[in-house]
């Protein structure tokens, strides 16, 4: 996160109006008595968070008239703030306020108080990302003297127009993603001095007409307006000053988009995401100080132009969800001289070789298409790669023997063969592997134990012929292991103890040849998976964030007998497979440590004896399989305890006695109890001696409630299919330009930034 504040401070510093905007009120500390007692009032009406409560931190924020004494200038550090900002908050007793910032606060779906019209001196108001919602209360527009509003990113309605009329002198607006309607307001395209303009993601309506003189308008962003005209592209090249703009999403006048427009020279990012858009647009030749380009999601057909490459400021472009066939130009090196760091081609129809990539190349992502031949050895020459993404291609041959240098690695899905190279060398950056789905052979390379960082190895369906990993072990990030379907062999449980991966949170190893018992404490020392999750963190697991892309790590997921791939998988997703193995003996009883364990498979082995009570402990288990073993005895009434159980196996085993009865395990299919020797009670038909009608319709009152089970730990992705904005899965978000794309913090980092 540092990293891309970092990066958006260069930004700003391009645009530097902010800057300006907040020197013009550097004053003197000295604030009068009365308003410090104001000021602690103000905060004595909120809950803050344990970070946040010194009130030196809270006053640093703080800057009086160095004359009058009276708070003119109030900045509250984003994510301090919590509870209701009320109408007779004390806050609006600081009439001298001049600038006012209260963003990434959270007002907890109150409603933006009417007050704010009483804070007349107002020049900037920031109140973007603070849970505002309902309607702008008329009396903002009050606010004549405001050169900035910015209230991206809340819930708030009204129609536009008419809230912004007498704001003449906004110089900056960001009224983003909220719910205003009406027409798009025309006469903001009248402010001369208007710089920043961002309307995006409203339900705005109306065309987009602009008597344009605007000398100073630098960034427009007007993506997903839902409006039905199409827009003429011609009309923004009389912006003289233009840097950014973001029409993703709105769909553009074809005659317009192909022919040639004089856009101002000053342009470097164009955003032209969603636009239905066919043909590559010539005018983008003449962009010569272009540097990002996103023209994902249209359905473009064809070659790449070959004089895009000799753009020479193009460091970040983005073609993927369209119907590109090639590269123009045949050589190899086609590429090579582009000044193009993140390149996304991804979900096109690409075939043939792929060409070398780029020299400077940070991210090249060409999964999803028909690419041939072998790897280009020269990605062993590119010291700046950091994500590598050919999966779900044809590639043939051998993996290049220079993974080491490359964070993210994914060659899933392809036809690659011979071992994996034994190259990784001592301080190797590699974070993720993903090599499943080829025909690699051999052992897995014992270097590995040099990417200390290695958080994510997928090895599955391969023809892999080695014993289990113990030594991996040593590796202190590594969360996810999966070798499903390879020829590994042996015990899977170490002469000398437990199990002890420090972080694992999933082990996948079906379908190999593993074999030997368990001990009582196998499950002891998995600390990942035995620490109930706190709160439900919706992160995703293998979030890979940059500040020019984002990569994100997806697993074939089974689950409550579903299959998903290239599912999305949350940090608290933790999740055991040893199914279609040969394990035998007892299940551990140890397994009732793993507190997190959402997931658990251990069908198709030869384990024996009873089903441990302790899985009553395994309190957010959601799916269990443990059918084809040779269990026997009853299964243990406490399972009835496990109220997220949403799917359980036990079919063919030897189980007797009763299934338990009055959970949501009543509300199974029959065929998850079927073949055991005599099991008894609901689903099943056989009635046990003891039942009775009371116990049956408890059953089936609480069968409903399960019916609710949620599928919180699971992903929602499904691979291929991409929703509009939020995109799943792989590298699907390019460098974010502009700072202020407010998106990529927090909750909302991961949403929409495909749609940017
Ligand atoms: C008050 O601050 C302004 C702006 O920083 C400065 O120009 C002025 O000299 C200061 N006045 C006094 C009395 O310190
Ligand atoms: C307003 O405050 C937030 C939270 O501290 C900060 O991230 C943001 O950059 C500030 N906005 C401006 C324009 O200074
Ligand atoms: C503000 O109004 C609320 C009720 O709307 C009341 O509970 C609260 O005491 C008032 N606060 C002040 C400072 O007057
Ligand atoms: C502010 O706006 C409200 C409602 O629009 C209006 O009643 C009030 O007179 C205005 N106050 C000032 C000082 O302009
Ligand atoms: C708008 O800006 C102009 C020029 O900076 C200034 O003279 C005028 O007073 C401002 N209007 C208001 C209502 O603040
Ligand atoms: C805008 O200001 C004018 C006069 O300055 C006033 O008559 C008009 O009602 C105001 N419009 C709105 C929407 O507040
Ligand atoms: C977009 O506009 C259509 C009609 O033009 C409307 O039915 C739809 O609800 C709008 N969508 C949003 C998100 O406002
Ligand atoms: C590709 O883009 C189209 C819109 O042009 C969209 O409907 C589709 O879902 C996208 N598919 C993927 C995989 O992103
Ligand atoms: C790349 O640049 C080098 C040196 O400037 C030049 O020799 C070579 O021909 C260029 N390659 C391509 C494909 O343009
Ligand atoms: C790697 O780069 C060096 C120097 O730039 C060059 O001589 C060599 O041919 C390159 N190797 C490959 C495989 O591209
Ligand atoms: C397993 O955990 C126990 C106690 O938590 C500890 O004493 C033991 O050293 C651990 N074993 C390994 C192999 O980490
Ligand atoms: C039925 O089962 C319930 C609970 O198991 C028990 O309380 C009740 O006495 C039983 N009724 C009969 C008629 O056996």
């Amino acid at each position: 996160m540092s990293n891309s504040r970092f990066r958006l401070l260069s930004l700003v510093s391009i645009l530097s109006l902010l800057i300006t905007a907040t020197t013009n009120f550097v004053a003197a500390q000295r604030c009068r008595p009365d308003q410090t007692e104001t000021l602690k009032r103000f905060k004595n009406e909120f809950a803050f968070s344990s970070s946040c409560t010194d009130d030196a931190y809270f006053l640093s924020g703080v800057t009086c008239d160095n004359v009058t004494g009276a708070v003119t200038v109030l900045r509250l550090p984003g994510g301090c703030l919590r509870g209701t900002l009320r109408d007779n908050s004390s806050l609006f007793e600081l009439s001298h306020l001049r600038y006012l910032n209260l963003s990434f606060n959270n007002f907890a779906s109150s409603p933006l108080p009417s007050s704010f019209g009483q804070l007349h001196n107002l020049e900037v108001l920031l109140l973007s990302s603070n849970g505002f919602l309902g309607q702008v209360p008329s009396s903002v527009r009050n606010l004549t003297k405001l050169t900035q509003l910015q209230l991206a990113h809340n819930k708030l309605t009204g129609d536009l127009t008419s809230l912004l009329q007498n704001l003449t002198n906004l110089t900056r607006l960001d009224v983003s993603s909220n719910q205003f309607y009406g027409t798009i307001p025309s006469f903001l395209f009248t402010l001369p001095s208007m710089s920043y303009l961002d309307l995006s993601e409203n339900h705005l309506s109306g065309s987009l007409e602009i008597p344009f003189y605007l000398p100073n308008l630098r960034v427009l962003k007007l993506y997903h307006l839902n409006i039905t005209h199409q827009i003429d592209l011609r009309i923004f090249s009389s912006l003289e000053s233009l840097t950014y703009l973001a029409l993703s999403g709105n769909s553009l006048t074809p005659t317009s988009v192909y022919s040639d427009i004089d856009f101002a020279e000053s342009l470097r990012v164009l955003l032209l995401s969603e636009c239905n858009i066919y043909e590559f647009p010539r005018f983008v030749k003449s962009l010569k100080n272009l540097e990002y380009l996103y023209l994902s999601h249209n359905r473009i057909k064809g070659n790449v132009p070959e004089w895009l490459w000799s753009l020479p400021r193009l460091t970040s472009l983005d073609l993927r969800n369209n119907s590109f066939t090639g590269f123009e130009g045949s050589s190899d090196h086609l590429l090579a001289n582009s000044s193009v760091q993140v390149l996304d081609v991804a979900y096109n129809c690409f075939n043939g070789s792929l060409p070398d990539p780029p020299r400077f190349i940070i991210n090249y992502s060409v999964w999803n298409n028909s690419f041939t031949g072998e790897i280009p050895l020269s990605t062993c020459n590119r010291t700046f790669l950091d994500v590598l993404d050919l999966s779900y291609n044809k590639f043939t041959g051998l993996i290049p023997p220079c993974l080491s240098n490359i964070s993210i690695v994914n060659l899933r899905k392809n036809k690659l063969e011979g071992n994996i190279p034994d190259e990784f060398y001592t301080g190797s950056s590699t974070q993720t592997l993903d090599l499943g789905y080829n025909q690699l052979t051999g052992k897995l390379p014992r270097s590995l134990l040099n990417c200390s960082l290695l958080k994510f190895v997928s090895v599955d369906h391969n023809r892999i012929d080695d014993s289990f990993p113990f030594w991996l072990k040593a590796l202190p990030s590594l969360k996810v292991l999966t070798l499903r379907s390879n020829r590994f062999h042996g015990p899977i449980s170490p002469p000398d103890g437990p199990l002890a991966f420090p972080k694992l949170q999933i082990l996948e190893i079906s379908h190999n040849g593993f074999t030997g018992r368990l001990p009582r404490n196998y499950f002891e020392n998995w600390t990942n998976t035995s620490l109930k999750p706190e709160d439900e963190e919706k992160m995703y697991m293998g979030d890979f964030v940059t500040d020019k892309f984002n990569y994100e790590d997806t697993l074939d997921l089974q689950y409550k007998g579903l299959y998903m791939e290239q599912g999305k998988v949350l940090t608290l997703y933790s999740a055991i497979d040893f199914s279609g193995n040969r394990l035998e003996g007892e299940i551990p009883e140890s397994i009732g440590l793993l507190k997190a364990l959402i997931a658990l498979n251990l069908s198709n082995n030869s384990f024996t004896g009873r089903i441990p009570m302790s899985f009553a402990n395994v309190s957010e288990l959601e799916s269990l399989d443990l059918s084809k073993n040779r269990l026997s005895g009853e299964i243990p009434q406490e399972l009835r305890r496990l109220s997220f159980l949403g799917y359980i196996d036990v079919s063919d085993n030897q189980l007797t006695g009763e299934i338990p009865q009055g959970t949501q395990i009543t509300g199974q299919p029959k065929s998850s109890f079927e073949g055991n020797l005599g099991l008894c009670g609901l689903p099943l038909e056989e009635r046990c001696f003891t039942e009775n009608t009371t116990s049956t319709d408890e059953a089936e009152e609480e069968e409903e409630e399960g019916g609710v089970l949620k599928w919180r730990a699971v992903a929602i992705g499904y691979g291929p299919g991409v929703l509009f904005g939020l995109v799943i899965g792989h590298v699907f978000a390019l460098y974010k330009p502009g700072g202020w794309f407010i998106k990529s913090y927090g909750q909302n980092r991961l949403k929409g930034i495909g749609s940017l």
